[in-house]
């Protein structure tokens, strides 16, 4: 039996299987089996009313689970699925309750990672995957880094190596009247107006507080377990003078200024691949258990938003 079919037989027995995605590693229980739902919530510690994304194997799904589909999620899931961009439409009539966190609408998603496809093409059905890690912790982008939070908890955990997009999907609501990007991502806002038109950004258009459905809310989501703190070039380059004791004490994720000590990680300067490797970088500055984490501002710019958002999260107390 090969190992899609194994993870197939487990997905219908109502068990927990973790695979990859293009952005991060999900952790996967069949969409419409209740008693497999409810184990996902708890194996992450997730709060009920906290809605997952289903994730499909291709756009002919669309109609099956949403009620009704607006000719933007036809333009936008042409453009860009398979791929990071998560989609929320009315929810059709048998979606569980228990997936939509209780809400009307319904979060879907074509990955474009060949095992995640090769999957969900077996599978058939929908696969609800929220990231895979425990709640409120960095998102897993790589098998290692699932199974060392889950264990045994998950029957099986596919491995696809690491993740190409490394932050997880835009989130866009086709279900209100004017559009809007819940959760910004690699895929950005002009991307997304190129395609459909103006569209609303819940964290620029409202206070987060009021936020009630945009994902990670909380704060403290997206977060190591080291306090994290965005700072500019200038206070690093301040830093990485000072002979002080509190260098040793601190991790540091830098662009644009040279180590300073080996606690220090300069990352590249491209967005894309400061996005992939932005949730391994600062689980390995975490696991240095220093006393606070500095990550030195990106630019202001568009093609960054969806990394600012993860540290401005990261970053919240
Ligand atoms: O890239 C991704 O989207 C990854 C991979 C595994 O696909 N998944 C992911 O899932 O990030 P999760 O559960 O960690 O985050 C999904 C977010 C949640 O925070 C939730 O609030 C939001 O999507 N969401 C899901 N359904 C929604 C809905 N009906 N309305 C509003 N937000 C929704
Ligand atoms: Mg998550």
């Amino acid at each position: 039996m090969s190992i899609i079919e194994q993870a197939v037989e487990l997905l219908q027995r109502g068990e927990l299987v973790a695979f990859p995605t293009e952005t991060v590693y999900g952790l996967g229980a069949d969409a419409s089996n209740s008693a497999a739902v409810a184990k996902l919530y708890r194996a992450k510690g997730r709060p009920t009313n906290h809605p997952v994304i289903v994730h499909l194997a291709g756009v002919d799904q669309l109609s099956h689970w949403a009620s009704t589909v607006p000719e933007a999620a036809i333009k936008l899931a042409t453009k860009f699925w398979p791929g990071p961009l998560t989609l929320i439409l009315p929810k059709a009539e048998h979606v569980l309750d228990e997936i939509t966190g209780g809400q009307k609408s319904v979060g879907l998603r074509v990955p474009s990672h060949p095992v995640a496809l090769d999957l969900l093409r077996a599978f058939g059905g929908g696969v609800i995957a929220p990231s895979a890690n425990k709640f409120g912790r960095l998102s897993p982008t790589c098998a290692e880094d699932v199974r060392n939070e889950f264990g045994a908890e998950v029957a099986l955990v596919l491995d696809g190596g690491a993740c190409a997009v490394g932050i997880e999907s835009t989130i866009i609501d086709l279900s209100r009247e004017q559009p809007m990007i819940l959760r910004p991502g690699m895929i950005d806002q002009s991307q997304i107006e190129a395609v459909i038109g103006p569209v609303l950004v819940a964290h620029k258009q409202e206070s987060t507080a009021s936020v009630t459905r945009a994902p990670g809310d909380l704060a403290s989501h997206y977060a190591p377990t080291t306090p994290l703190q965005l700072v500019t070039a200038d206070e690093l380059r301040q830093l990485a003078k000072s002979n002080d004791a509190q260098l040793d004490r601190t991790a540091v994720l830098s662009l644009s200024v040279a180590p300073g000590c080996c606690n220090w990680i300069v990352a590249d300067r491209d967005p894309e691949l400061f996005a992939r490797a932005l949730y391994q970088n600062l689980r390995q500055l975490d696991k240095l258990k220093l006393d606070r984490i500095l990550v030195e501002s990106p630019p202001r710019d568009p093609h960054w938003e969806g990394i600012w958002d993860r540290l401005n999260r990261a970053s919240a107390k």
